[in-house]
Protein backbone atom coordinates (compact mmCIF):
# COMPACT_ATOMS: atom_id res chain seq x y z
CA UNK A 1 0.00 0.00 0.00
CA UNK A 2 2.57 2.64 0.87
CA UNK A 3 5.81 1.51 -0.46
CA UNK A 4 6.97 3.02 -3.66
CA UNK A 5 4.91 5.79 -3.57
CA UNK A 6 5.80 8.48 -5.82
CA UNK A 7 6.85 11.97 -3.88
CA UNK A 8 4.03 14.11 -2.98
CA UNK A 9 4.53 17.65 -4.03
CA UNK A 10 4.99 20.70 -1.25
CA UNK A 11 2.07 22.71 -1.31
CA UNK A 12 3.76 26.11 -2.82
CA UNK A 13 2.16 28.25 0.70
CA UNK A 14 2.39 26.17 3.55
CA UNK A 15 5.17 24.67 2.44
CA UNK A 16 6.79 27.70 3.07
CA UNK A 17 6.72 27.45 6.93
CA UNK A 18 9.05 24.09 6.71
CA UNK A 19 11.90 26.37 5.03
CA UNK A 20 11.12 29.33 6.97
CA UNK A 21 11.68 27.34 10.47
CA UNK A 22 15.13 25.82 8.85
CA UNK A 23 16.36 29.53 7.92
CA UNK A 24 19.08 29.76 10.63
CA UNK A 25 18.91 33.46 10.12
CA UNK A 26 18.35 36.11 13.37
CA UNK A 27 16.83 38.61 11.09
CA UNK A 28 14.49 36.05 9.01
CA UNK A 29 11.21 37.89 8.23
CA UNK A 30 7.88 35.71 6.84
CA UNK A 31 5.93 37.15 4.45
CA UNK A 32 4.69 33.81 2.99
CA UNK A 33 1.26 32.14 4.63
CA UNK A 34 -1.14 34.63 4.66
CA UNK A 35 -1.78 35.71 8.22
CA UNK A 36 -2.19 39.09 9.85
CA UNK A 37 0.47 40.39 12.23
CA UNK A 38 0.40 43.38 14.52
CA UNK A 39 3.01 46.14 14.56
CA UNK A 40 5.45 43.60 16.88
CA UNK A 41 5.16 40.85 14.32
CA UNK A 42 2.84 38.89 16.35
CA UNK A 43 -0.26 36.27 15.28
CA UNK A 44 -2.42 37.71 18.51
CA UNK A 45 -6.32 36.14 19.47
CA UNK A 46 -7.91 39.24 19.00
CA UNK A 47 -9.69 40.42 22.63
CA UNK A 48 -12.94 40.43 21.20
CA UNK A 49 -12.35 36.39 20.72
CA UNK A 50 -10.66 36.49 24.10
CA UNK A 51 -13.45 37.36 25.50
CA UNK A 52 -15.86 35.31 23.55
CA UNK A 53 -13.95 32.59 24.77
CA UNK A 54 -13.81 33.16 28.13
CA UNK A 55 -17.73 33.39 27.85
CA UNK A 56 -17.98 29.82 26.23
CA UNK A 57 -15.51 28.19 28.83
CA UNK A 58 -18.31 29.56 31.49
CA UNK A 59 -21.35 29.28 29.71
CA UNK A 60 -21.04 26.26 27.28
CA UNK A 61 -22.77 23.17 29.26
CA UNK A 62 -22.65 20.59 26.69
CA UNK A 63 -20.23 19.03 23.70
CA UNK A 64 -22.79 17.12 22.40
CA UNK A 65 -23.31 16.85 18.75
CA UNK A 66 -25.17 19.55 16.62
CA UNK A 67 -26.00 18.75 12.59
CA UNK A 68 -24.22 18.80 9.85
CA UNK A 69 -25.46 22.39 8.96
CA UNK A 70 -23.16 23.45 12.35
CA UNK A 71 -24.02 26.40 14.57
CA UNK A 72 -27.30 27.87 13.77
CA UNK A 73 -26.33 30.50 15.59
CA UNK A 74 -23.19 31.21 13.45
CA UNK A 75 -25.29 30.35 9.94
CA UNK A 76 -27.90 33.18 10.90
CA UNK A 77 -25.54 36.21 11.81
CA UNK A 78 -22.65 34.94 9.04
CA UNK A 79 -25.54 34.97 6.73
CA UNK A 80 -27.10 38.35 7.36
CA UNK A 81 -23.22 40.02 8.46
CA UNK A 82 -22.20 39.01 4.69
CA UNK A 83 -25.89 39.15 2.55
CA UNK A 84 -27.06 42.41 5.00
CA UNK A 85 -30.02 41.95 7.45
CA UNK A 86 -32.95 39.89 6.76
CA UNK A 87 -33.46 40.94 3.29
CA UNK A 88 -32.31 37.85 1.08
CA UNK A 89 -33.15 35.75 3.86
CA UNK A 90 -35.99 34.08 2.25
CA UNK A 91 -34.04 32.44 -1.09
CA UNK A 92 -30.61 31.80 0.99
CA UNK A 93 -29.35 29.54 2.96
CA UNK A 94 -26.35 29.04 5.32
CA UNK A 95 -23.91 25.78 6.18
CA UNK A 96 -21.26 25.66 8.56
CA UNK A 97 -18.23 24.28 6.52
CA UNK A 98 -14.68 23.46 7.98
CA UNK A 99 -13.26 26.60 7.03
CA UNK A 100 -14.18 28.74 3.30
CA UNK A 101 -11.89 25.96 2.27
CA UNK A 102 -14.26 23.26 3.29
CA UNK A 103 -17.42 25.60 1.17
CA UNK A 104 -15.42 25.41 -2.12
CA UNK A 105 -14.80 21.86 -1.80
CA UNK A 106 -18.37 21.01 -0.52
CA UNK A 107 -19.39 23.46 -3.73
CA UNK A 108 -17.27 21.49 -5.99
CA UNK A 109 -18.41 17.79 -4.64
CA UNK A 110 -22.21 19.29 -5.00
CA UNK A 111 -21.45 19.90 -8.80
CA UNK A 112 -19.97 17.04 -9.42
CA UNK A 113 -23.05 14.43 -7.57
CA UNK A 114 -25.84 16.77 -9.25
CA UNK A 115 -24.30 19.00 -12.13
CA UNK A 116 -22.05 16.71 -13.96
CA UNK A 117 -21.93 18.67 -16.39
CA UNK A 118 -20.88 21.99 -15.28
CA UNK A 119 -17.12 23.66 -15.39
CA UNK A 120 -15.59 26.21 -13.15
CA UNK A 121 -13.86 29.55 -14.18
CA UNK A 122 -11.11 30.29 -12.26
CA UNK A 123 -8.85 33.49 -12.57
CA UNK A 124 -5.40 33.43 -13.44
CA UNK A 125 -3.74 33.76 -11.21
CA UNK A 126 -5.97 32.73 -8.26
CA UNK A 127 -5.28 31.28 -4.80
CA UNK A 128 -3.11 28.33 -4.57
CA UNK A 129 -5.39 25.92 -3.43
CA UNK A 130 -8.52 26.58 -5.94
CA UNK A 131 -7.47 24.23 -8.83
CA UNK A 132 -6.44 21.10 -6.33
CA UNK A 133 -9.95 22.10 -4.66
CA UNK A 134 -12.03 21.78 -7.95
CA UNK A 135 -9.69 19.13 -9.66
CA UNK A 136 -9.22 16.88 -7.26
CA UNK A 137 -13.45 16.76 -7.02
CA UNK A 138 -13.32 16.60 -10.52
CA UNK A 139 -14.34 19.50 -11.59
CA UNK A 140 -13.12 20.75 -14.86
CA UNK A 141 -11.58 23.85 -14.36
CA UNK A 142 -11.07 26.62 -17.08
CA UNK A 143 -8.64 29.66 -16.65
CA UNK A 144 -9.19 33.23 -17.16
CA UNK A 145 -6.85 36.13 -17.71
CA UNK A 146 -6.90 38.09 -14.82
CA UNK A 147 -3.85 40.42 -13.66
CA UNK A 148 -0.72 41.43 -15.93
CA UNK A 149 1.87 41.44 -13.86
CA UNK A 150 3.95 43.05 -15.74
CA UNK A 151 1.51 46.33 -15.47
CA UNK A 152 0.31 45.44 -12.51
CA UNK A 153 -3.59 45.79 -13.42
CA UNK A 154 -6.74 43.41 -14.35
CA UNK A 155 -6.67 42.59 -17.99
CA UNK A 156 -10.51 43.16 -17.86
CA UNK A 157 -11.02 43.31 -21.57
CA UNK A 158 -9.15 39.93 -22.22
CA UNK A 159 -11.18 38.41 -19.43
CA UNK A 160 -14.37 39.56 -20.42
CA UNK A 161 -13.13 38.26 -23.92
CA UNK A 162 -12.55 34.82 -22.44
CA UNK A 163 -15.86 34.43 -20.22
CA UNK A 164 -17.53 34.93 -23.48
CA UNK A 165 -17.38 30.98 -23.55
CA UNK A 166 -18.78 30.67 -20.31
CA UNK A 167 -22.73 29.07 -20.29
CA UNK A 168 -25.30 27.97 -18.27
CA UNK A 169 -24.41 25.61 -15.90
CA UNK A 170 -20.74 26.78 -15.57
CA UNK A 171 -19.59 28.56 -12.11
CA UNK A 172 -17.98 31.93 -11.99
CA UNK A 173 -15.27 32.29 -9.08
CA UNK A 174 -14.50 35.71 -8.62
CA UNK A 175 -13.25 37.23 -5.48
CA UNK A 176 -15.04 39.26 -3.19
CA UNK A 177 -12.47 41.40 -2.48
CA UNK A 178 -8.63 41.36 -1.40
CA UNK A 179 -8.22 39.35 -4.83
CA UNK A 180 -5.40 36.73 -3.44
CA UNK A 181 -2.77 36.78 -4.78
CA UNK A 182 -2.71 40.10 -6.56
CA UNK A 183 -4.69 42.40 -4.16
CA UNK A 184 -5.95 44.09 -7.71
CA UNK A 185 -9.81 44.03 -7.36
CA UNK A 186 -12.62 44.87 -9.58
CA UNK A 187 -14.04 48.48 -9.85
CA UNK A 188 -18.17 48.59 -9.69
CA UNK A 189 -18.52 49.20 -12.98
CA UNK A 190 -16.55 45.89 -13.71
CA UNK A 191 -18.79 43.78 -11.60
CA UNK A 192 -21.39 45.24 -12.63
CA UNK A 193 -20.48 44.26 -16.36
CA UNK A 194 -19.68 40.93 -15.34
CA UNK A 195 -23.46 40.81 -13.74
CA UNK A 196 -24.53 42.17 -17.08
CA UNK A 197 -22.34 38.83 -18.82
CA UNK A 198 -24.29 36.36 -15.85
CA UNK A 199 -27.03 37.52 -16.73
CA UNK A 200 -27.21 36.71 -20.86
CA UNK A 201 -25.12 33.72 -20.13
CA UNK A 202 -27.22 31.94 -17.53
CA UNK A 203 -23.86 30.98 -15.78
CA UNK A 204 -23.64 31.07 -11.54
CA UNK A 205 -21.00 33.25 -9.35
CA UNK A 206 -19.30 31.98 -6.90
CA UNK A 207 -17.74 34.29 -4.47
CA UNK A 208 -14.94 33.56 -2.35
CA UNK A 209 -15.24 36.05 0.48
CA UNK A 210 -12.18 34.73 2.39
CA UNK A 211 -11.13 38.59 3.18
CA UNK A 212 -14.63 40.23 4.07
CA UNK A 213 -14.12 43.87 6.06
CA UNK A 214 -9.99 43.89 5.30
CA UNK A 215 -9.93 46.32 2.06
CA UNK A 216 -12.41 49.33 2.42
CA UNK A 217 -14.89 47.67 5.28
CA UNK A 218 -17.54 45.40 5.89
CA UNK A 219 -20.21 47.15 3.69
CA UNK A 220 -18.23 48.37 1.23
CA UNK A 221 -16.39 45.07 0.61
CA UNK A 222 -19.95 43.03 0.93
CA UNK A 223 -21.40 45.30 -1.52
CA UNK A 224 -20.76 43.56 -5.07
CA UNK A 225 -21.88 40.08 -3.43
CA UNK A 226 -25.09 42.11 -2.42
CA UNK A 227 -25.62 43.54 -5.72
CA UNK A 228 -25.25 40.19 -7.59
CA UNK A 229 -27.50 38.42 -4.88
CA UNK A 230 -30.36 41.26 -5.50
CA UNK A 231 -29.59 41.59 -9.79
CA UNK A 232 -29.12 37.38 -10.52
CA UNK A 233 -31.14 34.09 -9.90
CA UNK A 234 -28.68 32.11 -8.00
CA UNK A 235 -25.38 32.56 -6.47
CA UNK A 236 -22.91 30.76 -4.57
CA UNK A 237 -20.86 32.59 -1.56
CA UNK A 238 -17.94 30.72 0.04
CA UNK A 239 -16.69 33.14 3.59
CA UNK A 240 -13.97 32.33 5.74
CA UNK A 241 -13.68 33.65 9.78
CA UNK A 242 -9.76 32.74 9.37
CA UNK A 243 -8.68 36.43 8.27
CA UNK A 244 -11.30 38.81 9.71
CA UNK A 245 -11.73 37.36 12.82
CA UNK A 246 -8.33 35.85 13.24
CA UNK A 247 -9.08 32.07 13.62
CA UNK A 248 -7.04 30.47 11.29
CA UNK A 249 -6.95 27.33 13.03
CA UNK A 250 -10.44 27.00 14.39
CA UNK A 251 -11.32 26.36 10.92
CA UNK A 252 -14.50 28.66 10.82
CA UNK A 253 -16.36 28.97 7.37
CA UNK A 254 -19.48 29.01 5.52
CA UNK A 255 -21.40 28.07 2.54
CA UNK A 256 -24.16 30.26 1.56
CA UNK A 257 -26.71 29.94 -1.51
CA UNK A 258 -29.09 32.26 -2.56
CA UNK A 259 -31.51 30.61 -4.47
CA UNK A 260 -34.77 31.50 -6.92
CA UNK A 261 -37.27 30.91 -4.04
CA UNK A 262 -37.27 29.10 -0.67
CA UNK A 263 -38.38 26.12 -1.86
CA UNK A 264 -35.13 25.39 -4.23
CA UNK A 265 -32.57 26.86 -2.11
CA UNK A 266 -34.15 24.08 0.96
CA UNK A 267 -33.89 21.65 -1.62
CA UNK A 268 -30.17 22.72 -2.32
CA UNK A 269 -29.28 22.65 1.50
CA UNK A 270 -31.04 19.35 1.99
CA UNK A 271 -28.22 17.97 -0.74
CA UNK A 272 -25.36 20.26 0.57
CA UNK A 273 -25.99 18.71 3.91
CA UNK A 274 -26.04 14.81 2.73
CA UNK A 275 -22.66 16.12 0.77
CA UNK A 276 -21.46 17.02 4.40
CA UNK A 277 -22.66 14.17 6.10
CA UNK A 278 -20.56 11.70 4.18
CA UNK A 279 -17.11 14.54 4.02
CA UNK A 280 -16.84 15.42 7.61
CA UNK A 281 -20.32 15.07 8.97
CA UNK A 282 -20.29 17.88 11.00
CA UNK A 283 -17.92 21.27 11.12
CA UNK A 284 -15.82 22.34 14.04
CA UNK A 285 -18.31 23.97 16.67
CA UNK A 286 -15.86 26.46 18.86
CA UNK A 287 -14.77 29.15 16.42
CA UNK A 288 -17.80 29.01 15.42
CA UNK A 289 -19.71 29.91 18.88
CA UNK A 290 -17.18 32.23 19.13
CA UNK A 291 -18.33 33.71 15.78
CA UNK A 292 -21.97 33.84 17.04
CA UNK A 293 -21.58 35.39 20.09
CA UNK A 294 -19.44 38.14 19.52
CA UNK A 295 -21.72 38.91 16.30
CA UNK A 296 -25.27 38.75 18.84
CA UNK A 297 -23.39 40.35 21.64
CA UNK A 298 -24.20 44.37 21.62
CA UNK A 299 -21.04 46.06 22.15
CA UNK A 300 -18.72 43.12 21.66
CA UNK A 301 -19.90 43.59 17.90
CA UNK A 302 -18.70 46.96 17.75
CA UNK A 303 -14.92 45.99 19.47
CA UNK A 304 -14.56 43.21 17.19
CA UNK A 305 -15.52 45.37 14.04
CA UNK A 306 -12.84 48.65 15.86
CA UNK A 307 -10.13 45.37 15.67
CA UNK A 308 -11.04 44.64 12.07
CA UNK A 309 -10.59 48.46 11.39
CA UNK A 310 -7.28 48.22 12.79
CA UNK A 311 -6.12 45.44 11.06
CA UNK A 312 -7.40 47.11 7.84
CA UNK A 313 -5.45 50.31 8.77
CA UNK A 314 -2.20 48.29 9.20
CA UNK A 315 -2.04 46.59 6.42
CA UNK A 316 -3.17 49.77 4.14
CA UNK A 317 -0.10 51.99 6.08
CA UNK A 318 2.19 49.02 5.63
CA UNK A 319 1.36 49.18 1.73
CA UNK A 320 1.83 52.77 1.09
CA UNK A 321 4.96 53.12 3.35
CA UNK A 322 7.19 50.00 1.37
CA UNK A 323 5.69 52.19 -1.56
CA UNK A 324 7.03 55.00 -0.44
CA UNK A 325 10.74 53.72 0.83
CA UNK A 326 10.61 51.63 -2.66
CA UNK A 327 9.82 55.27 -4.80
CA UNK A 328 12.64 56.90 -2.54
CA UNK A 329 14.83 54.12 -3.85
CA UNK A 330 14.17 55.03 -7.58
CA UNK A 331 11.88 51.94 -7.57
CA UNK A 332 8.33 53.78 -8.28
CA UNK A 333 6.88 50.82 -10.44
CA UNK A 334 6.18 49.27 -6.83
CA UNK A 335 3.85 52.50 -6.26
CA UNK A 336 1.02 49.60 -7.42
CA UNK A 337 1.17 48.01 -3.98
CA UNK A 338 -0.09 51.36 -2.16
CA UNK A 339 -3.19 51.17 -4.65
CA UNK A 340 -3.93 47.91 -4.24
CA UNK A 341 -5.79 46.16 -0.88
CA UNK A 342 -6.06 43.17 1.56
CA UNK A 343 -2.93 41.24 2.36
CA UNK A 344 -0.97 40.22 -0.47
CA UNK A 345 0.57 41.82 -3.60
CA UNK A 346 2.78 40.36 -6.38
CA UNK A 347 6.53 41.59 -7.01
CA UNK A 348 6.33 40.31 -10.52
CA UNK A 349 9.68 38.18 -9.56
CA UNK A 350 10.89 35.06 -10.76
CA UNK A 351 11.63 32.12 -9.05
CA UNK A 352 15.65 32.90 -9.08
CA UNK A 353 14.28 36.57 -7.68
CA UNK A 354 12.42 35.34 -4.48
CA UNK A 355 15.14 32.43 -3.98
CA UNK A 356 17.63 35.30 -3.95
CA UNK A 357 15.56 37.32 -1.64
CA UNK A 358 15.18 34.25 0.50
CA UNK A 359 18.89 33.26 0.18
CA UNK A 360 20.57 36.38 0.62
CA UNK A 361 18.53 38.99 2.99
CA UNK A 362 16.04 35.66 4.73
CA UNK A 363 13.17 37.47 3.23
CA UNK A 364 10.71 34.33 2.84
CA UNK A 365 7.84 35.08 -0.01
CA UNK A 366 5.96 32.19 -2.06
CA UNK A 367 7.46 31.08 -4.84
CA UNK A 368 4.87 32.71 -7.63
CA UNK A 369 6.36 36.44 -6.18
CA UNK A 370 3.09 36.75 -3.87
CA UNK A 371 4.07 38.40 -0.43
CA UNK A 372 2.31 38.86 2.58
CA UNK A 373 2.13 42.94 2.81
CA UNK A 374 0.60 42.03 6.86
CA UNK A 375 3.79 40.41 7.81
CA UNK A 376 5.50 44.14 7.28
CA UNK A 377 5.98 46.25 10.38
CA UNK A 378 7.42 49.89 10.97
CA UNK A 379 10.69 48.19 12.22
CA UNK A 380 11.24 45.91 9.11
CA UNK A 381 9.90 47.28 6.37
CA UNK A 382 12.79 49.51 5.40
CA UNK A 383 14.82 46.41 4.94
CA UNK A 384 12.24 44.62 2.71
CA UNK A 385 12.15 47.52 0.64
CA UNK A 386 16.18 47.72 0.16
CA UNK A 387 16.43 43.59 -0.54
CA UNK A 388 13.47 44.37 -2.80
CA UNK A 389 15.33 46.94 -4.87
CA UNK A 390 18.56 44.48 -4.64
CA UNK A 391 16.62 41.36 -5.73
CA UNK A 392 14.94 43.15 -8.86
C1 LIG B 1 -2.92 32.08 2.01
O1 LIG B 1 -3.31 32.26 0.86
O2 LIG B 1 -1.75 32.24 2.38
C2 LIG B 1 -3.90 31.68 3.08
O3 LIG B 1 -5.18 31.68 2.54
C3 LIG B 1 -3.56 30.41 3.74
C4 LIG B 1 -3.77 29.19 2.89
O4 LIG B 1 -4.44 28.28 3.35
O5 LIG B 1 -3.27 29.12 1.76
Amino acid sequence: MFAGLSHAPEDPILGMSTLFASDRDKGKIDLGIGVYKDEDGSAAVLPSVKSAERWLLETQQTKTYLSSAGNSGFTRTIQSLILGGQRMAERSRTIQTPGGSGALRLAADFLRRLRPNARVFLPDPTWANHVPIFSDAGIPVVRFPYYDEERAKIRFDAMMGALREIRRGDLLLLHGCCHNPTGADLDSAQWGAIRDLLARSGATPFIDLAYLGFAEGLEEDAAPVRALAHGLPELLIASSCSKNFGLYRERVGALTIVATNGPDADNTLGHLLCIARSNWSMPPDHGASIVAHILSTKGLDLQWQAELATMRRRVNHMRSTLSDHLTDMGYPRFAFIARQRGMFAMLGFSREQVERLRSESHIHITGSGRFNVAGLTDANVERVAAAIATAF
